[in-house]
């Protein structure tokens, strides 16, 4: 959960809410206890809490008594519930909450102990949560998180969160400083309605014995912007400023996700022995239905050697495959010949001319040549 910065309101005085238990499964979400301390001063340790909460960092035992103290006093105010999530031997597994009862709708955080997680506790616990507080009448539950927390995304839309956008500058952090946060909201109606697969998924790497075609990651930064940075790559798109590592890093933990998880954009890395060398991206546009374009691009280092017509192989069958488009679209420079050469040893056809379509770093502008390719034409 990302507070909501309240600087400047007018605090609202609201009626105290008698603390509740709720079942979820095996699990039960009880109110916080003083002798919950030592669990929650452990569990606060984890890397992933620290990064993507704004509990104290470094983390002390005072830190945590005053937090089981202070969600007593939560309840008291009627501002926020505070739950500890606990298994059938009452141990600590996680937290959720709900905070801003007293306004328009409340807003979901949770944490799950490292050792917990990947049982889907925190979508079981927060989707109880968020049952309470439509049954006490709240018209809708807000989720915000950091850019890049794909975990926590992942989380809200089992629950049956619905992707909003970004919200600018809305994550106020220790040091001060703000970021945007992702934005979704629960409605009564999706709380128990069927989770809708995700566009991409499943997903597994794409391998050949050769090379691997995976999803980039936050840490690939250095080799996104090398490869985006690299003069016989960026000399056959439009000038743009050098690609830093830190704004590679925020792309690829942000724009990045966000068209995997709205189905936009499939944005893949081409591995050889687990060096990144490569970029293939499927796009998706809405519209024609069933139709992607193929983009790639290779660092000089690998050219030579097949690997960027296996790796774009290996994408163009699993768009025909597990994504199950009808046809696929590449568009390259009239100059261009070694990505002709690539398209066209991939089956596609030369379909036809956009005049002055593509621009050059130079700021000199092309003709594009589109390239079609449908299943058949490969049989
Ligand atoms: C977010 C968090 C609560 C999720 O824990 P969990 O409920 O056990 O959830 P899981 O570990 O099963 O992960 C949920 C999904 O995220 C995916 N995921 C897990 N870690 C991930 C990561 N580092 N990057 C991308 N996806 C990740 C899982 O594969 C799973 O995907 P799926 O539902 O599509 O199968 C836990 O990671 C956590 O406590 N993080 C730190 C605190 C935090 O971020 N809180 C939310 C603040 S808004």
């Amino acid at each position: 959960m990302r507070r909501r910065i309240r600087d400047g309101r007018v605090p609202v005085v609201a009626d105290p809410i008698e603390p509740v238990s709720l079942r979820a499964g095996e699990l039960l979400l009880r109110p916080w206890r003083p002798d919950d301390a030592a669990a929650v001063h452990r569990i606060c340790q984890d890397p992933d809490i620290l990064r993507w909460t704004t509990v104290p960092s470094p983390y002390p035992p005072e830190a945590a008594e005053a937090f089981v103290v202070a969600t007593a006093e939560q309840w008291a105010s009627g501002v926020t519930a505070s739950w500890a999530v606990v298994d059938t031997a009452d141990a600590v597994l996680a937290s959720v909450s709900l905070s801003d009862l007293d306004r328009g709708y409340p807003e979901l955080g949770f944490w799950v102990a490292p050792e917990a997680r990947g049982r889907g506790v925190s979508a079981a616990a927060s989707r109880e949560a968020c049952r309470w507080a439509f049954d006490r009448g709240a018209p809708k539950v807000l989720w915000l998180a950091d850019v890049g927390n794909e975990a926590s995304w992942r989380v809200a839309r089992q629950v049956g969160f619905a992707y909003e956008g970004r919200r600018f500058a809305e994550c106020g952090h220790r040091d001060g400083h703000r970021t945007d946060a992702w934005a979704a909201s629960l409605l009564p109606g999706a709380l128990d309605g069927p989770v809708v697969p995700l566009p991409y998924e499943p997903f597994t790497p794409l391998q050949d014995g050769e090379v691997t075609v995976r999803r980039w990651r936050e840490t690939d930064a250095e080799a996104y912007a090398a490869l985006q940075n690299e003069p016989s790559v960026a000399r056959w798109d439009a000038a743009t400023p050098e690609l830093t590592i830190e704004a590679a890093a925020a792309r690829l933990r942000g724009a990045h996700v966000e068209d995997w998880m709205l189905g936009r954009v499939a944005r893949l890395a081409i591995c050889v022995d687990e060096v990144v060398v490569g970029d293939v991206q499927v796009r998706t546009p809405s519209y024609p239905p069933g139709t992607g374009e193929l983009g790639w691009s290779l660092r000089s280092t690998a050219r030579g050697r097949g690997v960027a017509t296996r790796a774009v192989g290996l994408v163009r069958d699993w768009a025909f495959g597990g994504l199950g488009l009808r046809r696929l679209l590449a568009g390259v420079d009239v100059g261009n010949t070694r990505s002709r050469a690539l398209a066209e040893r991939l089956g596609f056809r030369h379909e036809g001319v956009h005049r002055s379509e593509a621009p050059r770093v130079d700021g000199t502008v092309h003709d594009g040549l589109s390239f079609g390719l449908l299943p058949t034409d490969l049989s």
